[in-house]
């Protein structure tokens, strides 16, 4: 484990730590939460749902993980999903069979009874919006008024049901949570309410023929799930207040990212949590007082999913490039991920927003081999103003020109690498820039997917050479 890691006071920082994207998700924060898993007591989900993707490697093994938090993967240690996060009853237990299968201990997964739950509606409403959406030619161009050009175009969503089921929860009375699916009392009238309103909806919107649910069926096939899920079912509140107050560490996992924050990401390309390290304390119970670490997870490039603008988007070789040695396509829905140079004006606003203490630096491997590298240091705005500072809105960042800083490139393979001084002299210098770009340490560079593929520095040298 990270000699720096061990290094930083808990008393200094607070006995909490996170693990948070800073740009558009798929970071690498499944590979660091599990580098770091065996020095907490608890890793816990606090936001999102099977939207997210985290892999891990290891021992040459792969795992995919949705909503099972990453520490389920390291011995004895606890993993929480909060109440922050939906959940898929239908997909966690698969998720938990799978592990099963693989030899992994689950019976470590505690669920919070007031994380709510995806039903098939809300799977069957995401889609529908998105077919809409995309089909929604009756709707006139905006851009001709001179309002917003993508105002009617689809978000691109895993279709996992996130935004439907995050609207009931907003919206209460037939929202269900997970405590609920072991009481059938309530259960039932809530499904009931649910499907009488839903299929209503789906009655006069359909694309193909109108979908129905039957309430007596989905209740069914929930209280099925509840009771597979009993034991796992708990008060998370209570149980992250016990572990933080008897002095056991406790790591955050944030899925998604920065950049998808429903409040701070760029909306309404965004996901529909707060998945910034701002989602913890509603996600999970835990005040923002407790949380010390912030490790902001970096990709050495920008990747993206779905819609939605992206600065630095390429096409072409370069894009080819990257996206073929970076292996990019969704560990969730397997798309192709969009690719560009790193853009240091998002991810000096992310850090910022999540509270970054340190950057965890991933896939600088990917990097080798181009003669040059760009960094993104700015937006030329349609008035042809240049500015550093991000602006979070979706309409508005469809219309900025990328402005480039070109740093030079590194050639040499670094997958082998352990040691910050014995990479290549560009790499480190790129490293660097994203340090004063950011003004945020970095404190660990990841060179390959594998654990030992990592390379810790000292973060108090780190910190003073800043
Ligand atoms: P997450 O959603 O943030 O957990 O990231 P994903 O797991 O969706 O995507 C990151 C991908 O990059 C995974 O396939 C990881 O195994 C892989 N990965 C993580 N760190 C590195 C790295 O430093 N180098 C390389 N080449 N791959 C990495
Ligand atoms: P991890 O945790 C990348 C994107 C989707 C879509 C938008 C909204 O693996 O980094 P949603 O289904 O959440 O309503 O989709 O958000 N998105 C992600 N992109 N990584 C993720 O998670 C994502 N979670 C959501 O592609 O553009
Ligand atoms: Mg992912």
């Amino acid at each position: 484990m990270t000699e720096s890691f061990q290094s930083v006071s808990q008393t200094e920082y607070g006995p909490a730590s996170a693990v948070v994207g800073l740009q558009w998700g798929d970071e690498g924060k499944g590979k660091l939460v599990d580098l770091l898993a065996g020095r907490f007591a608890a890793v816990v989900r606090y936001n999102g749902g099977a939207n997210a993707g985290h892999s891990v490697v290891v021992g040459g093994e792969r795992y995919a993980l949705h909503l099972m938090p990453s520490g389920i993967l390291a011995e004895g240690v606890l993993a929480v999903i909060g109440n922050g996060v939906v959940v898929d009853p239908e997909r966690l237990l698969e998720e938990m069979e799978g592990l099963r299968a693989r030899g992994v201990d689950v019976s470590r997964l505690v669920v919070s009874d007031r994380a709510h739950v995806v039903l098939p509606y809300h799977k069957a409403e995401d889609a529908l919006r998105e077919e809409l959406l995309t089909r929604g030619t009756d709707t006139p161009d905006p851009t001709a008024e001179g309002g917003p050009k993508n105002a009617v175009q689809a978000i691109g969503t895993t279709r996992r049901g996130i935004g439907p089921a995050y609207a009931d929860k907003v919206q209460r009375a037939s929202a269900i949570r997970v405590g609920d699916l072991v009481r059938e009392d309530i259960l039932r009238p809530k499904i009931e309410l649910a499907c009488a309103i839903k299929n209503a909806m789906f009655e006069k919107l359909h694309v193909g023929e109108p979908i129905r649910f039957d309430p007596e069926t989905l209740t069914k096939e929930m209280l099925a799930h509840g009771e597979r899920l009993r034991d796992t079912i708990r008060d998370t509140t209570w149980l992250l207040h016990d572990l933080l107050r008897e002095g056991k560490p406790v790591l955050f996992e944030g899925a998604n990212a920065t950049m998808l924050d429903v409040d701070h990401g760029t909306f309404p390309y965004v996901t529909s949590s707060n998945s910034s390290s701002l989602g913890i304390g509603p996600g999970s119970g835990v005040p923002p007082q407790r949380i010390g670490r912030i490790i902001g997870v970096v990709k050495a490039y920008s990747t993206r999913v779905g819609g939605g603008p992206m600065p630095t988007e390429l096409d072409g070789d370069t894009a080819h490039q990257i996206r073929e040695r970076g292996h990019e396509y969704g560990t969730t829905t397997g798309r192709p991920r969009r690719v560009g140079w790193l853009d240091l004006v998002a991810v000096r606003y992310a850090a910022m927003v999540s509270g970054a203490t340190e950057i965890c630096l991933t896939l600088l491997d990917v990097l080798s081999g181009f003669d040059e590298l760009r960094v993104c240091t700015g937006y030329r705005m349609p008035d042809g103003s240049v500015t550093d500072r991000f602006e979070a809105d979706g309409f508005a960042l469809e219309k900025v020109e990328p402005v480039y800083e070109t740093l030079a490139g590194f050639a040499d393979d670094i997958t082998g690498v352990r040691d910050f001084d014995e990479l290549p002299e560009a790499a480190r210098r790129y490293v660097r820039r994203i340090e004063e770009g950011t003004g945020v340490p970095v404190s660990i560079v990841s060179v390959g997917p594998d654990r030992a593929q990592t390379i810790t520095r000292d973060l108090g040298a780190v910190v003073t050479t800043g």
